[in-house]
């Protein structure tokens, strides 16, 4: 596992020109997204070097991880929002090549990552140690599944609400066992309240107490931290 410490900023460039070269020499290349506040400087970054350069998405697939299950696509905090709000309606993608996970039938979501393998998934953390929305306990052979929200992730996402008592409690995740199957993972985190899942993500054992160990099984996998999210190491 490769270990990059820096700024916000040089993580964010560092990222995109990854995300950039692969849909530059595989303009099909499948992506898996995260939400959350942590890739918005990556997608400022992507839709920054469209608008300069054209970097063509019309063909390109995208997975996104999850997806609230209890809120209409059309609310403003569902994930379809937040990507079409922070990426999608500001590249050339086709929106018929932008992938959630189906809140009717989670295993076909799985079904699909099969015949369209992730070229590359960003991934954040949550402060428990979530990948997706995959909390302590998911067992590490799971496929996109319903889960019920851990009360810290709650909390740690009332922020984009009014009031906690708004966020949702239900969503389907990408599961632990389809995020591995990514032939290349890079991991953001930033701020002092991720450094203990990165503690146990690199100097830990692999337990599903933490979710994110799973990822000590991928043969490529970065993380990109700043130094409050390293602080721990
Ligand atoms: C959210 C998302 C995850 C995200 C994580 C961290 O709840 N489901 O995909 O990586 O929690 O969020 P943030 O980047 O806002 O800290």
């Amino acid at each position: 596992m490769k270990i990059v410490i820096n700024e916000k900023h040089e993580i964010n460039k560092l990222v995109s020109n990854e995300i950039i070269r692969l849909v530059k020499s595989n303009p099909k290349a499948v992506l898996g997204l995260a939400t959350g506040g942590t890739p918005l400087g990556v997608y400022e970054e992507l839709i920054k070097d469209h608008q300069e350069n054209q970097t063509d998405y019309s063909q390109v697939i995208t997975f996104n991880l999850d997806e609230y299950y209890d809120l209409e696509p059309t609310h403003k905090e569902s994930y379809h929002t937040y990507m079409n709000d922070n990426l999608f309606s500001k590249i050339n993608i086709n929106l018929d090549n932008t992938h959630f996970p189906d809140l009717n039938n989670p295993e076909s979501y799985t079904n699909l990552l099969e015949q369209h393998r992730v070229d590359f998934q960003i991934l954040g953390v949550g402060s428990n140690g979530h990948i997706g929305f995959n909390e302590p306990g998911t067992p590490f052979e799971s496929i996109t599944h319903y889960v019920t929200l851990a009360e810290s992730t709650r909390k740690d996402n009332a922020r984009f609400f009014n009031s906690i008592d708004e966020v949702p409690t239900k969503a389907v995740t990408m599961g632990l066992n389809d995020i591995i199957k990514s032939k290349r993972i890079v991991l953001i985190a930033f701020g002092a309240n991720k450094a203990q899942a990165i503690k146990q993500l690199v100097d830990g054992a692999e337990s599903e107490n933490w979710p994110v160990t799973i990822l000590k099984r991928h043969p490529y996998v970065t993380l990109y931290l700043d130094k409050e999210a390293a602080s721990l190491l």
